[in-house]
């Protein structure tokens, strides 16, 4: 388990997946009875952007900080605003240039109601997590495998909710096995919602499984990709996608507004481009 994410905290793939994260969770606000967010690779929860990690890779300068000092037209604020909002209250109250992971986009959004479950592997890194979030009572940590978790904790007892599986895909067969972890759960919990992040690196490995998940005969998956430069055989992380098992209703529509002004201020070059589409459902438009 080398991965450890406070090198990539703030880059364009936190943005595209942190932004959705913020629309669901809103989303499942629109009810009044309680949910629950499953974090299934959690992370440290907050992320220092003047750590040495953070300054060795600056990607946060190509991510949170393009978007920060973009133009935003008011349907993109609109659609932007949970998500940033969390990123500027955790910045005052920390009065130093961090950035919220998505534990921390989950705590800030949650209501009183809700609860959480945070996840995470790697011993330091669950260690620095609890030290982050025991205070706050609606959130339970633990240091285990997400994809054991990702089965073992659903369904919530609130019976609605989401679980984000967000790997850090260092091994090689990661793509089969968070396919393998999310169907186990999907068979327990039909009708959760769920989050599953993807790099784009590998045109094959990435078409294999979104070629997989469309044959999966789940009813409901909406695909948002954004790519900020064009996949090379040299295989560097050129975009990245989250899958959305029974996303919210209006979902699909706000993205197809979202992801074409964020490929705009996002893109680094030649090849960028954005997918919104459906692998099942909703007359599915994929072409993958
Ligand atoms: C991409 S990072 C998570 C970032 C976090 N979800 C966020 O958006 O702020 C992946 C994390 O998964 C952890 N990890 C790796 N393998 C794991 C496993 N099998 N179960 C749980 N956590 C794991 C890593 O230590 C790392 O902290």
């Amino acid at each position: 388990m080398n991965y450890r994410h406070a090198y990539h905290a703030g880059n364009f793939a936190d943005v595209l997946k942190h932004a959705i994260l913020a629309l669901c969770i809103e989303h499942l606000k629109a009810k009044a009875t309680p949910f629950r967010v499953i974090d299934t690779h959690a992370g440290i929860g907050v992320y220092d952007l003047q750590s040495e990690a953070a300054q060795k890779t600056g990607e946060w300068h190509d991510g949170i900080e393009r978007l920060t000092k973009a133009d935003m037209p008011a349907a993109i604020g609109g659609l932007l605003a949970p998500y940033l909002q969390c990123v500027d209250a955790l910045k005052a109250f920390k009065r130093r240039h961090v950035y919220p992971g998505s534990p921390e986009i989950a705590r800030y959004l949650t209501r009183a109601e809700d609860r959480m479950i945070f996840v995470e592997k790697h011993p330091q890194d669950a260690k620095k997590l609890a030290d982050v979030f025991s205070f706050d009572g609606r959130a339970k940590i633990l240091e285990l495998d997400g994809y054991v978790a990702a089965k073992a904790y659903v369904p919530p007892k609130e019976r609605r909710g989401l679980v984000i599986i967000d790997p850090p895909y260092e091994e090689r067969d990661e793509f089969s096995t968070m396919f393998a972890a999310f169907v186990d759960a999907y068979r327990k919990w039909p009708t959760g919602m769920y989050l599953l992040w993807y790099p784009v690196k590998n045109r094959e490995e990435t078409k294999r499984f979104l070629v997989q998940l469309a044959e999966a005969g789940i009813p409901k998956i909406l695909r948002g990709e954004l790519r900020v430069k064009a996949v090379t055989e040299l295989g560097g992380l050129a975009g990245s996608g989250l899958i959305i098992v029974n996303p919210p209703w209006k979902l699909a529509d706000e993205l197809r507004v979202l992801l074409p002004w964020l490929d705009g201020v996002l893109q680094q070059g030649e090849g960028h481009g954005w997918n919104v589409d459906w692998l099942a459902g909703e007359s599915q438009s994929s072409s993958v």
